[in-house]
């Protein structure tokens, strides 16, 4: 069955500046789908589009009837003063909304009607109340606090005062309590540690429903994914496969394209040269060859299918490699850290050699960012020391990066 119909879309936010040009796909009920494109390539605004947020300039969208669609959007938007609490509840409005209609027609049938339509109407309500999980929401709503790790604390709190993080959290945590057919997941991951992430992986594999996620998270998309869309220019690639495939296959049909692109290249110069010497041996006496010359041209033009294939410009950064000589850059000896009674690490013991590269794992609060404080000088040790290699410059990117204006 299909879930989700893409039929001729087009999409221009400037005028002669196509975002999306005459796309067509399905989804069909229970696909993974990766959509892939670079930054600007016009992925959130086909889920927009998908969502009915935003209307397509041409062609249509259209959603299986009678399933539900539910978006997690890169940047959540929620009415001020909403705790995470109520954003977490309001997954439960269609179901609140239900038993609603159930009050009421309670009260209806206590009153002394009883028609045959408003029993059925009653009894239609409860099954979609029950399936719903209508009786069940706080057993949901502790189970998906636990895995996306929001604690009670924490659903006190005022939304907006989130971080990052915390916010795709409770906010990815909302989505999946609303019971949803159809799951559009816009950068999921990037605010995830390791362990919400592979949470979600858990669920999503376990989720009978259908997948469509906007993802840079090559493993994350190995994992989630059975087929991948790509946008570039507006147009859509598809591959039968997860990201793995992806790469390969793209790799394979560029290679295709250019021995096509080369075999026409060598086919056309060897029918130029030829019609060169055509109209040459006109010039020289014989005028009735400009027009096989000619002829022989319009047919090089024809042939001149094949656009030469390029490729992605790969990101080439060098961190100056040739100032590390291999030895030391950083010995960090016997580390403590705490902040109040709260000892974040002890006993830390680390060598760092010249031109390693390092990944520095661990949940939220565990004190990854203190240690790189604690390294660029902006924190002190409890105790312990860390010494840098005399020649060693150190570049930081900060997790959240705070501009100041003059
Ligand atoms: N509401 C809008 N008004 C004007 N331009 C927009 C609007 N929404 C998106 N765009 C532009 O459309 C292009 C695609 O954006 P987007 O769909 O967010 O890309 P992606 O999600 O693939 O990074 C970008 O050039 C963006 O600046
Ligand atoms: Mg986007």
């Amino acid at each position: 069955m299909i879930d989700i119909s893409v039929s001729n879309v087009s999409k221009e936010f400037e005028v002669g500046n196509r975002i999306l040009d005459g796309l067509t796909f399905q989804v069909d009920t229970g696909e993974r789908v990766g959509l892939l494109g670079k930054n600007g390539a016009g992925k959130t605004t086909l889920f927009r589009i998908l969502t009915g947020e935003l209307e397509p300039d041409e062609g249509q969208v259209s959603t299986a009837s009678g399933k539900r669609v539910g978006l997690i959007s890169q940047i959540p938007v929620y009415p001020v003063g909403y705790t995470v609490d109520r954003v977490l509840r309001s997954a439960f409005d269609r179901l609140k909304e239900l038993e609603r209609e159930m009050t009421f027609l309670a009260g209806r049938m206590e009153q002394g009607e009883d028609e045959t339509a408003l029993l059925k109407r009653y009894d239609a309500l409860a099954a979609a109340f029950e399936s719903g999980g209508g009786y069940d929401t706080e057993t949901a709503l502790n189970k998906v606090c636990n895995g996306l790790d929001i604690p009670g604390e924490m659903r006190e709190r005022q939304f907006s005062d989130l971080s990052g993080g915390e916010k795709t959290r409770v906010n990815l945590g909302r989505l999946i309590l609303e019971d949803t057919d159809v799951l559009l997941l816009d950068e999921p991951t990037n605010h995830l540690d390791l362990r919400a992430t592979e949470w979600l992986e858990e669920y999503l594999a376990r989720f009978k429903g259908t997948v469509l996620t906007i993802s840079h998270d090559r493993y994350f998309l190995d994992k989630v994914v059975n087929r991948v869309i790509e946008l570039e220019n507006g147009k859509a690639e598809f591959y039968a496969g997860n990201y793995s495939f992806y790469v390969e296959e793209k790799e394979r049909r560029y290679e295709e394209k250019l021995k096509q692109y080369e075999k026409e290249q060598a086919k056309i110069e060897q029918l130029q040269a030829a019609a060169d010497k055509l109209h040459l041996w006109a010039f020289m006496g014989n005028d009735k060859l400009h027009k096989r010359a000619f002829s022989m041209e319009k047919r090089i033009e024809r042939l001149r299918k094949t656009d030469k294939p390029k490729k992605d410009r790969k990101l080439e950064i060098r961190f100056g490699e040739r100032e590390f000589r291999g030895d030391e850059v950083m010995v960090i000896k016997d580390l403590k850290k705490s902040f109040g009674a709260r000892t974040l690490f002890d006993h830390v013991d680390l060598e760092v050699e010249g031109g390693e590269r390092i990944a520095l794992l661990g949940d939220n609060g565990t004190g990854k960012s203190t240690l790189i404080k604690l390294i660029l000088g902006e924190e002190e040790p409890d105790s312990g020391k860390i010494r840098l290699g005399p020649t060693v410059r150190l570049g930081y990117l900060p997790q959240i990066i705070h501009f100041s204006y003059p």
